[in-house]
Formats: structure tokens, sequence, C-alpha cells
């Protein structure tokens, strides 16, 4: 009995996905900060009054929105993270998901060929997305570092920018390593912070500047190799002054790869989108730092994440 409901709930966990995608591509939270009927809401929406009916319905039962006799109206939960605009906003990081929906539709052919598929790509809501998720928890990512004595940082593959500016807050000088069409985005999130500065270029190749005390590196392995992440570390600590730190996040995964889901899940989009990633263990990314000259190795959990620091 049990067995079957897991089962169940398995086969149409896609419909609530659906439905919040398409909510969050035609705007409708938007519009639902005061009491609207359906008609109201189709009309700005150019949608068909039936269909925004049965939607904004399935959008109340998932307990997203309430519904007061034929009026409809935000929830707590949908007014702070679903409407643009918001300090917490999530919008992007949920139509960085609908990109993705469509490249796990061809998984079967990726665990067939072992290449990914990449066919759908929105570098904008990507990188959007990840600042709705790195704003969330910047504060407590970096109350974790001791950044006694430290004047200067690389953040590399920094993205938008957000631990960046977190950084740059508590008085560093930081410089953000990214790609060019990153760069663009995140100078719109940190360009006006005088201590901040942007270095464009790919990691695995291009010059990362040095005499930084502090390199922060977060969510980055799980897209390359073992071997690349190695590379990449070595790479790091010549940057680093002495007695510099190095500071990882990543998704946290045990040791036999399947514990949490949300590791194991996150593997599959890597393997999905990249020709070498995946989730990587603890015992993993410790090895790649001992093989680079860190021996004193610190790690803490914090949430679904692991936080792994060692000194040069
Ligand atoms: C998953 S995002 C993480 C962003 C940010 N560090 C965070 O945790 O919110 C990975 C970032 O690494 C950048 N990146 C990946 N490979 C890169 C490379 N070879 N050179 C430069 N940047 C790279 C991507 O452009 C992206 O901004």
């Amino acid at each position: 009995m049990e067995d079957i409901s897991t089962l169940k709930g398995l086969i149409g966990g896609f419909r609530q996905s659906r439905i919040l995608f398409t909510a969050n591509n035609l705007r409708v939270f938007d519009f639902l900060n005061k009491p609207k009927s359906a008609k109201v809401i189709s009309a700005k929406l150019g949608a068909d009054v039936r269909a925004m009916s049965i939607l904004l319905d399935a959008l109340v039962s998932m307990g997203l929105i309430k519904k007061n006799g034929s009026l409809y109206e935000n929830l707590p939960i949908s007014s702070e993270y679903l409407q643009s605009g918001r300090p917490e906003y999530q919008g992007d990081i949920i139509s960085h998901y609908d990109t993705l929906w469509n490249n796990w539709s061809g998984l079967d052919n990726v665990v067939k060929t072992g290449s990914p598929n990449r066919a759908a790509a929105n570098h904008e809501s990507f990188i959007r997305g990840m600042h709705n998720l790195s704003v969330m928890k910047a504060k407590s990512v970096i109350d974790f570092i001791d950044l006694s004595g430290m004047k200067t940082a690389i953040d590399i593959g920094g993205g938008p920018g957000t631990y960046t500016i977190e950084l740059a807050g508590r008085g560093i000088d930081v410089t953000l390593f990214d790609r060019p069409d990153t760069i663009a985005i995140a100078k719109e999130y940190a360009g006006h912070l005088a201590n901040v500065k942007f270095m464009e270029g790919d990691f695995l190749v291009d010059p990362i500047g040095k005499g930084y005390s502090l390199a922060f590196i977060s969510q980055v392995f799980h897209s390359y190799t073992p071997g690349e992440n190695l590379r990449l570390i070595k790479k790091v600590k010549k940057s680093l002054n002495k007695g510099g730190k190095i500071v990882i996040q990543e998704f946290f995964i045990e040791d036999n790869m399947s514990e949490p889901l949300e590791g194991a899940l996150f593997a599959v989009n890597m393997l999905v989108h990249t020709e070498g990633g995946r989730c990587y263990s603890v015992k993993e990314m410790q090895s790649w730092l001992n093989k680079s000259g860190f021996t004193e190795v610190a790690i803490s959990r914090l949430n679904e994440a692991v936080i792994i620091s060692a000194e040069t």
C-alpha cells in the first residue's frame, strides 16, 4: 500500500511543477497582490478564461494562492517568493527549472549515450536564478568563514555576484571571475560597489590573477570532471598569498552517492547538462585539496550544502 502511493506520487509529480512553471511564465502571481477574478486576470494576460480558471483552481489546491468566492489572491508564500521585485523572489530559478525540464526530457538518450542534452538554454534565467537561491543563504555562508585579516578575495565562477556582494560588504576587495556573458549580468547586481572588480575568462585556461587572501569557489566543481577540478585547485593555490584560504561550497552527497535525495537528483541534472560533471563527496574534494598541498582541511555542513576550507 505504502509502495504504491510512493509510486503514484512519482508518476504524477510532474503536474505540479508544470502548473507552477506556467503560472510563473505567465506572471500570474504579479496580478494577484489584490483579489481578482479569472476573467480579469485572463483579460490582463490575454489568456483563455476557462483555461485560466482551471489553472488558478489548481494553484489554490496546491496551496500557492487562495480563493474567496470567484476571487483569487496570493498567499504569503506567493507574495513573498513569486511576485517580481520581492527581495527573496524565486521566479528566475523557476524559469531556469523550466529550461531544465526541456533538457531532462532527453534523459533516455542521455543515459544511452552518456552525452548531455543542452538543446534548451536560457543563460539569463540560469544566472539570475543563482541569485534567487544564493540571496537566501549568502549571509550565513559567509558568516561561516573566518575573515579576520583578509583583505582580498577572488570569487571563482561568482555568477551573479551574490557572495561577492556579501564579502565586499565586510570590507574585502573582491574580484569576481566568470565568463563574459555572466559578468554582464553580475555588473547589474554588483557593479555599483567600489571594492568589486570583474575579471572575464575561462578559469580552466585563462589567468586568474594572484595576491588573494581568500579564494571562494561556490557550486562550480559539479560541472567538471575530477581531473579538471584538481587542476583548478592547483591553479587557485598559486593565486593565494601565504596563509591564504580556499573555501569551497558544494551540494552535499554521501560517499554512497545516493543520499540525500537532493544530491542524487542534482547529479542527474549535471549528467543531463555536462560532459563530465556530477555531485562529489567530501572525501573526493578533500583528496583534491590534499593532492594540491592543502593539509589542514575543515568540513562544515550548512543545510543542503557542505563548506570545505583549507589554508596554504
Ligand atoms: C552554478 S553557478 C554558481 C554561481 C555562484 N558561485 C553561486 O554559488 O551562486 C556556476 C558559475 O560558474 C561559472 N563558470 C562555469 N565554468 C566556468 C569557467 N570555465 N570559467 C569561468 N566561469 C565559469 C558560470 O558562468 C556560473 O556563473
